[in-house]
C-alpha cells in the first residue's frame, strides 16, 4: 500500500480531470501524428506511472484493437481507475522493476513520469519489457502559459491560509518529486544514450479557454471544474486551521467564474500546455 503521491504530491481530481481535457478526442491529431502508431492495430501498450488513468482511458478509445495495461506505484490512484475505467488492466507496481517479462509490449508510454525515476532504470526497464520493433512514447510537460481572469486572484482567505503552512523545505526530495529534470535536449539525449533508435521528438500545444467559441460548453465548465479541483484539492492536503475559509473562497470565486461563463461575460482567461513527446524505438 502506497499512497504517497495522491496525499501528498496530487491528488486523484488535479491528475484525473486535468489530463481528462489534455487527452480529449479534440486533440487525438496532435497525439496521433507524434505517437505514429497505427489506430488499427493489434497492439499491446503499457502505460507507466498512469496515475488516476485518464490516458489510458484515452488510448481506450484511440487505439480500440490495443491491449492496455497501466502500472502505478500509488494505490489510491489505482483503486480509482479500476472503479471508474473499463476494459484497461491497472495494477499496483513499481517502474523500476515492471512485474513484466522481457520482449510483452509494442508500445511503452509515460506522461509526466521521467523526471521522476532515476534514467537508467526508467528507459531501461521500458527497452527490457519491449518487443524488438516496439515503440516507446515519452511525454513531457514543458513550460506553458497561464492567465487568470480578474476574478480567479488569489483571494486573501488563501493568502492567509498558504501563509500558515509551515514551508518545508526538502518537499520534493522527501516524496521523490522531480530528481531527474531534463531539458528538451537532453531528454532525446537521454533515450538514445539508454539505447533506443530513431528518436524523434515534437510537440503537442493544448490551449484551455473556456471562453473560445472553439470549446462547447460542456468542455468549457470542465475547464473551470478541473480549475476549481486542483484548487480545493490542494488545500484540503494540508491540515490549517484557516482551511475552511479558504475552501469557501475557492468555490465562491469559481462560482462566479462558472456564472460569468453561463451569462455570455467573457473573461478569457487561459491555459496553455505544451507536452513534448519524445519517440524511440527498440532494434
Ligand atoms: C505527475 S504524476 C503523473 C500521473 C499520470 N501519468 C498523469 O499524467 O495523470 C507522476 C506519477 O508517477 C507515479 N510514479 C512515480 N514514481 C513511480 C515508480 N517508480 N513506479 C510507478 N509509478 C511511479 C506517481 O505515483 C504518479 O502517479
Amino acid at each position: 500500500m502506497n499512497n504517497i503521491w495522491s496525499e501528498n504530491v496530487q491528488g486523484i481530481n488535479t491528475l484525473y480531470l486535468s489530463r481528462k481535457l489534455r487527452f480529449d478526442d479534440m486533440f487525438f491529431e496532435q497525439y496521433e501524428k507524434l505517437f505514429g502508431i497505427d489506430k488499427n492495430a493489434d497492439i499491446k501498450i503499457l502505460e507507466i506511472g498512469c496515475g488516476p488513468g485518464a490516458l489510458s482511458e484515452a488510448l481506450r478509445r484511440w487505439y480500440k484493437d490495443a491491449q492496455i495495461t497501466a502500472i502505478d506505484r500509488d494505490s489510491n490512484f489505482i483503486s480509482f481507475a479500476k472503479e471508474n475505467i473499463s476494459g484497461i488492466d491497472f495494477r499496483e507496481g513499481d517502474a523500476v522493476k515492471l512485474p513484466f517479462g522481457d520482449c510483452s509490449f509494442d508500445i511503452t508510454i509515460s506522461n509526466t513520469v521521467q523526471e521522476h525515476i532515476e534514467p537508467t532504470a526508467f528507459w531501461g526497464e521500458q527497452l527490457r519489457v519491449l518487443k524488438p520493433g516496439g515503440v516507446c512514447l515519452c511525454l513531457s510537460a514543458r513550460k506553458g502559459l497561464q492567465c487568470n481572469a480578474p476574478c480567479l486572484e488569489t483571494t486573501e482567505a488563501e493568502k492567509e491560509f498558504w501563509e500558515s503552512i509551515p514551508k518545508s523545505e526538502n518537499e520534493r526530495e522527501k516524496y521523490g518529486v522531480c530528481q531527474y529534470p531534463m531539458s528538451e535536449a537532453e531528454l532525446p539525449a537521454s533515450m538514445e544514450k539508454n539505447g533506443f533508435y530513431d528518436v524523434t521528438t515534437g510537440y503537442a500545444i493544448i490551449d484551455l479557454t473556456p471562453d473560445a467559441p472553439k470549446y462547447s460548453p460542456q468542455m468549457a465548465e470542465m475547464m473551470i471544474e478541473a480549475m476549481r479541483q486542483c484548487a480545493l484539492e490542494a488545500v484540503e492536503s494540508v491540515h490549517s486551521y484557516y482551511a475552511e475559509k479558504a475552501i469557501s473562497a475557492i468555490n465562491a470565486k469559481y462560482d462566479e467564474r462558472l456564472n460569468l461563463y453561463r451569462k455570455g461575460v467573457k473573461q478569457w482567461d487561459t491555459s496553455v500546455s505544451v507536452t513534448m513527446v519524445i519517440r524511440g524505438v527498440k532494434r
